[in-house]
């Protein structure tokens, strides 16, 4: 009961998800990539991940835990879907998977069920550690949401690519004007260089025919 207390003073919801930044480990892998994660009724936390992704995969065959790292620095998003290796992780006090280092707060969880739903599976997790950083609050940016929306648009554009064109071709555009946005609000090079990049990547990704990656994300069109 205190732990979902504690979940919900967090930001998380039964009905809005929470963008969270999931490290899970089996055996000697470790991964980590961003993921939308939901309260249940019962003070469980569970997300939908989509076939054709490595965090699929490990759950599927056996991962025991995870940690859902909780960040808004737009640049931990990007390097978790481009550049993995760039992630700076730290041991987890509770489970044996990592978190990242110099995130806001962390929730360690052992997985607790999978369920197979077709084209994703549904992971139930038990929190088991919250751990808040103590920070002074920001003020709102536009940019870090913007390079995050643009992610979303980029990893919805790879499943939509062969079956739907036209829906691919307007997540482009839509990555068009988040990458406005980010213009329009920071002069900060390397946030521009980002959104510049999740832009060309849409561009190659229309070029080449098919993709093994899947992961389409119905919820957020
Ligand atoms: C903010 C955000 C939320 C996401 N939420 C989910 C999700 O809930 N389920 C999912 O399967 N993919 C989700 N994705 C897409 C995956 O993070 C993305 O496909 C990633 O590259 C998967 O990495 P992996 O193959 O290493 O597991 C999300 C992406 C972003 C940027």
């Amino acid at each position: 009961m205190v732990i979902y207390m504690n979940l919900e003073k967090l930001g998380f919801s039964r009905s809005t998800y929470s963008e969270v930044i999931l490290t899970v480990r089996l055996e000697e892998m470790i991964n980590a990539a961003p993921m939308g994660v939901l309260l249940n009724d019962e003070g469980k936390i569970y997300l939908r991940v989509y076939k054709g992704q490595r965090t699929h995969d490990m759950i599927v065959n056996g991962a025991e835990d995870c940690v859902l790292n909780i960040t808004s620095d737009p640049i931990l998003f990007y390097n978790a879907i481009f550049e993995k290796e760039k992630i700076p992780y730290c041991p987890a006090e509770r489970v044996s998977s990592p978190r990242i280092r110099d995130c806001d707060a962390y929730v360690e969880c052992s997985i607790i069920n999978v369920t197979g739903h077709g084209e994703y599976v549904k992971a139930f997790l038990k929190p088991l550690l919250i751990n808040v950083a103590e920070r002074a609050v920001s003020a709102y940016h536009r940019a870090g949401p913007a390079i995050i929306e643009a992610l979303i648009c980029y990893t919805r554009l790879l499943y939509f690519k062969d079956a739907d064109r036209e829906k691919a071709e307007s997540l482009k555009k839509m990555i068009g004007i988040f990458r406005d946005i980010v213009y329009h609000s920071t002069e900060n090079n390397r946030l521009r260089e980002i959104a510049t990049k999740i832009l060309e990547r849409s561009e190659e990704a229309l070029l080449t025919k098919k993709t093994t990656s899947t992961c389409g994300l119905p919820k957020k069109s």
